[in-house]
């Protein structure tokens, strides 16, 4: 009954919801997960066109994209309309470069996959290319790296040049209610930096907001982004009026604002980034029980350094399952894991987590479990988890999380961790909206702590052991704390050895893969691997820790917005390069004191902070050259520490106080 009624509701819910299409909003920036607004636009239902002729838009890119013939070669569609379109002289014009161009695509139609689309092939010309920058930079965002993962059977590792890909490219057919209201075409419109509603709508003759609102699911003060798609719908073929975008400013002057805890309209989608997804409920879920027993074990164990609670009374080596099929973990993996970890039975697990129970979970697939009255996490992993294993099994630091044992079941790995009780560094410097305010706030020696706490860890990955390792992952939300505050790196799922026979340095990856935010340029561009990589990471958390700002966030224009149309801008600023911005030029100590996180409430060393911020911008340089090894940065961060040690809160908050007063 109930599952009838759910159902029902469901497709209700694609009847009405789903009349027209969803703005992407960014998502097609992450190629890992599923999205079903990258997927594509969905095929209406009831289905009032299963084809049409369509229009997208296309800037013309030279030296390989910049003539009708070429565009058309790209876009499977015809010189000749192109030509016409655009009132160009001929197939063979010259169009200055960034030019919009219109670009008829004769047939749009809905595929077996629930999606519109126009399909095109692409064969991947160098290594370089990844289904991301295929997406983003040669396509421009008329297609997404999720849609291309899905419709071809090549993974990342089997993309090799010459592959001939197959590219969906996104269209859109009008609703049987926007073909009521007269609307006979809709454009995929790629949005540049500097646009807004207005000059979308002026571009094209003056179309009504409303209607390009209606067709994209958005609400006036929703904010979007460039470089990705937008529907236009149009009562009669287009005609595109550059002098209507190039009246606008190309670049709206923008100042970093902090994401307001104040729920303003929209916001429940705006500045919703990659990956920034750690469980909300997890301090509230662990903190009630974990105060108490926090408390209970402190006094136990007040003299050691928090020792992992290793789950000590079970057999260390367990029956192996015999069916070998429904392993996860590689027959090697589980070898080699075997020797120095607990092998679980599946029935302990659903003992200590009272069998996997709704309140047991502390985020995701992560459940928290009581072992002879020790706590430890339990992941359930799908796919071979062998190589997390393996470098866990050999690590042994105190800020790197603790891998206790595991387990096989039914195809699925359960990996048994030690416990951190305070949750991720993520939930305590940018709360969820929706989750109940974190009462406690970092303090300053805490925030400290946590970076050279993260700088030992990697220190220790990339220079103490053999072979070194990369992170590869490492974000706010992979750096969890223990009882003490302690930091403890976590979510080795990516991290990857150095191979010594590649000079120790270059690596390349096609599988471009991560959190947007924390990665850096060369890494996105050509997928290259270095230790520099986690050491632009540890930047941005530096950066987070001085700022409680998230690592990508919206921003604003300076001044008021005269309509609230125009109000709309489209430029996500990057953490990573607000504090290069903070470090450098004049006032520094003005910019940093505004840069700060308001909740330490100005107590916080000045000086100290600007040494921190220091260290965080050479961390995020672009040019990976210019980045410190991760040694020189935890001396550095050490000598802060041992200065905060000393630094006390009442001489320096009045001093700090004036400091930030000027803003
Ligand atoms: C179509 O438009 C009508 C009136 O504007 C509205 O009530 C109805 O919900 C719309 N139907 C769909 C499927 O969006
Ligand atoms: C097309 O371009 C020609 C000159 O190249 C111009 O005379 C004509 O008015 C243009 N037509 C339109 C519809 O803009
Ligand atoms: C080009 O335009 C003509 C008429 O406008 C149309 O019949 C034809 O299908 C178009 N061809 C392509 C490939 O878009
Ligand atoms: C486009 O490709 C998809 C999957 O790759 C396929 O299902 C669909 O039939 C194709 N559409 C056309 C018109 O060839
Ligand atoms: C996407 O492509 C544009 C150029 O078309 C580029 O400026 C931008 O940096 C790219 N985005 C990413 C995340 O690489
Ligand atoms: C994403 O969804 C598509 C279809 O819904 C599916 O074919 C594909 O395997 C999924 N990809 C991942 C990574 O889950
Ligand atoms: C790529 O595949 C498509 C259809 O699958 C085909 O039409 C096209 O000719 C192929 N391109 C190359 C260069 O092989
Ligand atoms: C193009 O836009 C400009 C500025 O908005 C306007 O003055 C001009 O009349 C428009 N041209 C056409 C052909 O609509």
């Amino acid at each position: 009954m109930w599952l009838w009624w759910w159902s029902t509701m469901f497709l209700l819910c694609i009847h009405g919801c789903r009349a027209q299409q969803s703005y992407v909003d960014n998502k097609q920036l992450d190629c890992e997960t599923n999205h079903t607004t990258a997927l594509g636009y969905t095929c209406n239902t009831p289905a009032a066109s299963p084809t049409c002729q369509s229009y997208v838009t296309f800037r013309s890119e030279p030296p390989l994209y910049n003539t009708p013939s070429s565009i058309a070669a790209l876009l499977g569609a015809n010189p000749n309309n192109i030509t016409a379109v655009n009132n160009f002289s001929s197939t063979s014009y010259t169009i200055p470069a960034n030019t919009v161009v219109v670009v008829p695509i004769s047939s749009c139609s809905c595929t077996d996959g629930g999606f519109y689309q126009h399909n095109v092939s692409y064969v991947r010309r160098n290594p370089s290319e990844t289904y991301f920058s295929i997406a983003n930079n040669t396509y421009e965002g008329l297609t997404t790296c999720q849609a291309m993962i899905s419709q071809n059977s090549y993974n990342y590792r089997q993309l090799q040049v010459g592959v001939n890909i197959s590219i969906p490219l996104r269209c859109a057919c009008p609703s049987a209610n926007q073909t009521a209201a007269g609307i006979r075409y809709l454009v995929t419109y790629l949005i540049a930096i500097g646009d807004t509603y207005t000059s979308m709508s002026e571009a094209f003759g003056g179309v009504d907001i409303q209607s390009i609102l209606d067709a994209n699911e958005l609400a006036v003060t929703h904010i979007i982004f460039p470089f990705t798609p937008i529907l236009i719908p149009l009562t009669t073929p287009p005609r595109f009026n550059a002098s209507a975008t190039t009246a606008t400013p190309p670049a709206p002057p923008v100042i970093p604002v902090a994401p307001s805890g104040g729920g303003g309209g929209g916001s429940s989608n705006t500045g919703v980034f990659v990956g920034v997804g750690i469980g909300v409920g997890l301090l509230l879920i662990v903190s009630l029980g974990f105060l108490i027993w926090f408390f209970r074990r402190r006094k136990i164990q007040n003299q050691h350094k928090i020792t992992p609670p290793p789950p000590k009374h079970f057999p260390p080596k367990a029956m192996i399952p015999s069916d070998n099929q429904s392993w996860s973990v590689s027959a090697e993996g589980i070898k080699f894991a075997i020797e120095s970890l607990t092998v679980y039975k599946y029935e302990e697990l659903q003992k200590a987590t009272g069998d996997f129970r709704e309140e047991s979970r502390v985020n995701g697939s992560v459940y928290r479990g009581i072992f002879n009255g020790d706590f430890a996490a339990v992941k359930i992993m799908k796919g071979d988890v062998s190589s997390e294993i393996n470098i866990l099994k050999q690590i042994n630091h105190s800020n790197i999380i603790r891998l206790s044992g595991f387990c096989l079941h039914q195809g699925n790995t359960y990996l048994v961790y030690e416990f951190a009780e305070n949750g991720s560094v993520t939930d305590w410097l940018h709360p969820m909206k929706n989750a109940k305010k974190n009462e406690s706030v970092l303090g300053w020696k805490q925030r400290v702590q946590i970076a050279h706490d993260v700088a030992d860890a990697l220190n220790y990955l990339h220079n103490f052991i053999t072979p070194p390792y990369i992170h590869k992952n490492l974000k706010s939300s992979n750096v969890l704390l223990d009882s003490n505050m302690r930091a403890k790196v976590t979510n080795f799922g990516l991290a990857r050895s150095v191979d010594d026979n590649e000079d120790g340095e270059l690596q390349l990856t096609r599988h471009v893969v991560g959190t947007f935010g924390y990665m850096p340029p060369e890494y996105i561009a050509n997928g290259l691997i270095t230790p520099k990589m986690d050491v632009f990471a540890l930047g941005v958390i530096i950066s987070e820790l001085l700022s409680g700002k998230e690592p990508t966030t919206t921003t604003t224009t300076t001044r008021p917005p005269e309509k609230e149309e125009e109000a709309v801008v489209v430029q996500p600023a990057q953490l990573s390069e607000m504090i290069k911005q903070v470090v450098g030029g004049e006032n520094v100590r003005g910019k940093l004191a505004a840069f700060m996180d308001a909740n330490l409430k100005g107590e916080y060393p000045l000086e100290l902070a600007y040494s921190m911020a220091e260290v965080a911008s050479k961390c995020v340089a672009a040019d990976l050259n210019d980045r410190p090894f991760v040694a020189e940065v935890f001396v550095i961060l050490s000598k802060i520490l041992s200065s905060s040690e000393d630094w006390d809160p009442s001489d320096e908050f009045e001093h700090s106080r004036s400091l930030s007063h000027g803003r």
